[in-house]
């Protein structure tokens, strides 16, 4: 099982100081970046293209992956790759040929990775844990960062981490959470299975710093996830 890992979502830092955020990013502990990357179609915001991620790639040697909320992934794909991106998750809500959107992001020499919207089954992944490292299930609706999460998602979590146990794949895939995750709503989901947590805004209003906030939701999620 891969253990406990801490990944911040970039969207809430000041975007005239985006370099300096990702190192202070790193400084603070988080295992690897996810740069939230939304089309104004798939969802109703707009963010990172690949040459922003591009430009921040040599400041930091951590892992960057790229959420993409596009309705076309496949036609980014290779871009985010080259901008330095090692793992790239796709919505299945936005792939008419889920199978073949990952082989074409595993093909480039990427992860690939499928993200669940809130109202997805689990089941809508069952036919493609042999092509992904990860999947993604979403604990608010995609777009914004700030938003609560949404504890009923929890039997999702553990559906998906029971499939990818009941398929002898704990120790290739991990289970991630992405939208309203804290130190007070972590231990929910990691109890469910989750081995990859998303923080956003609660890693930026911890009024002890960065650090502080990584270290605490780490804690949580770590003995949380090892009281399964
Ligand atoms: C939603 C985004 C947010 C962001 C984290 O599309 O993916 O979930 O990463 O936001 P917080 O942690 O602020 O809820």
């Amino acid at each position: 099982m891969k253990p406990i890992q801490i990944a911040p979502s970039v969207l809430p830092v000041d975007f005239s100081r985006l370099g300096e955020a990702i190192c202070e990013l790193d400084q603070a502990g988080v295992d690897l970046i996810q740069w939230d990357v939304m089309d104004g179609q798939f969802v109703p915001n707009l963010t990172f293209g690949p040459d922003i991620i591009a430009s921040t790639r040599s400041l930091t040697k951590l892992q960057f992956e790229a959420h993409l909320m596009v309705l076309t992934p496949e036609a980014m794909a290779s871009r985010y790759v080259e901008a330095g991106c090692s793992r790239l998750i796709v919505h299945a809500e936005a792939c008419a040929n889920l199978r073949h959107t990952l082989e074409v992001i595993n093909d480039l020499g990427a992860a690939s990775a499928v993200a669940l919207n809130p109202e997805t089954p689990a089941s809508a992944v069952c036919d493609v844990l042999d092509l992904v490292d990860l999947i993604l299930v979403m604990t608010v609706r995609p777009g914004f960062g700030g938003q609560k999460y949404i504890q009923t998602m929890e039997p999702k979590i553990a559906e998906v981490r029971q499939m990818i146990s009941s398929a002898n794949l704990d120790d290739k895939v991990n289970v991630e959470v992405d939208g309203g995750i804290s130190a007070e709503t972590v231990s929910g989901a990691a109890k469910s299975g989750a081995n990859i947590l998303i923080a956003g805004s609660a890693l930026f209003r911890d009024p002890k710093g960065l650090t502080h906030a990584v270290q605490q939701i780490r804690e949580t999620a770590t003995s949380a996830f090892n009281s399964r």
